[in-house]
């Protein structure tokens, strides 16, 4: 299976020049790498003309947003100001949507929300980045059931097709929130991570079935960097990475991609 490394660029970079610099940087190496599929995710506001920078690449790179919303009216318009839908998302060329990234659940967005975006997005033909994680690890093990309800109220009452692994509809994004953001010294360690992705696949088992959790990949955020990078891939039994301050620097995420290409 291919590594699949997703950069998350959460709200930056403030202007255009520097989102298309940022983008043709990373296009440079992604495009050479046979073994990793690329995901960028970047503001709204970018897709359509990073879209245009898109259309001659080849298929291991993709156009990713980082939300959208639950409504997705048929004619294609709504009484819904400041909202995205999956319609417009699809007229971009854009392919996959992150839902249920933490920093939108601590503005509320609740399992119940997720679920009707998790829906929207899959019915609608749009892969989605599917973010859990707890916020902190308690020793009596109480995180592990936290992650258990996002997961299974978050694909609540979704048709396992549209989860197929040859279409590839869902991808799980493992990130403590706890090791978010930190600047590479608060990575989870490989060995949790492992532990984790057999957790993962473990409590996905009930909800999608047998077959469907093992080919469903699920990849590893919070605080990747080059230095992390190799150890969290091999011995952490993740299929790749939800990037996301390292994912503004073109070098670093460059090099991120290379040694996902290299690893078995
Ligand atoms: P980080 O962010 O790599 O800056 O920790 C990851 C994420 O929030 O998706």
């Amino acid at each position: 299976m291919k590594k699949i490394i997703i950069a998350n660029w959460k709200m930056a970079p403030s202007s255009l020049k520097e989102a298309k610099r940022i983008f043709n940087e990373i296009k440079k190496t992604a495009i050479k790498l046979s073994k990793v599929k690329t995901i960028i995710c970047p503001p709204f506001v970018y897709l359509s003309e990073l879209g245009h920078l898109m259309s001659k690449w080849t298929l291991n790179v993709r156009l990713g947003a980082q939300d959208l919303f639950y409504e997705n009216p048929p004619a294609g318009g709504g009484a819904y100001t400041g909202e995205i839908s999956a319609g417009m998302l699809k007229n971009l060329g854009v392919k996959y949507v992150i839902i249920g990234h933490s920093e939108r659940r601590e503005l509320g967005e609740s399992n119940e929300v997720i679920n009707k975006k998790i829906k929207t997005a899959l019915v609608s033909g749009l892969k989605i980045i599917f973010c859990i994680g707890e916020k902190e690890r308690d020793s009596e093990g109480e995180y592990l059931n936290f992650i258990k309800d996002q997961i299974n109220e978050g694909l609540k009452g979704i048709p396992r097709k549209l989860f197929n692994p040859p279409a590839g509809g869902l991808i799980i994004a493992y990130e403590p929130v706890w090791a978010i953001g930190k600047k590479g010294k608060n990575a989870d360690n490989p060995e949790n991570v492992f532990q984790m992705s057999i957790y993962i696949r473990r409590a996905l088992l009930t909800v999608v079935g047998g077959k469907f959790s093992r080919a469903i990949p699920v990849v590893y955020g919070g605080s990747v960097e080059p230095e992390n990078a190799e150890k969290l891939l091999t011995d952490g039994g993740m299929q790749g990475f939800l990037v996301g301050h390292a994912s503004l620097i073109p070098k670093d995420f460059n090099k991120i991609l290379t040694i996902a290409n290299k690893i078995k």
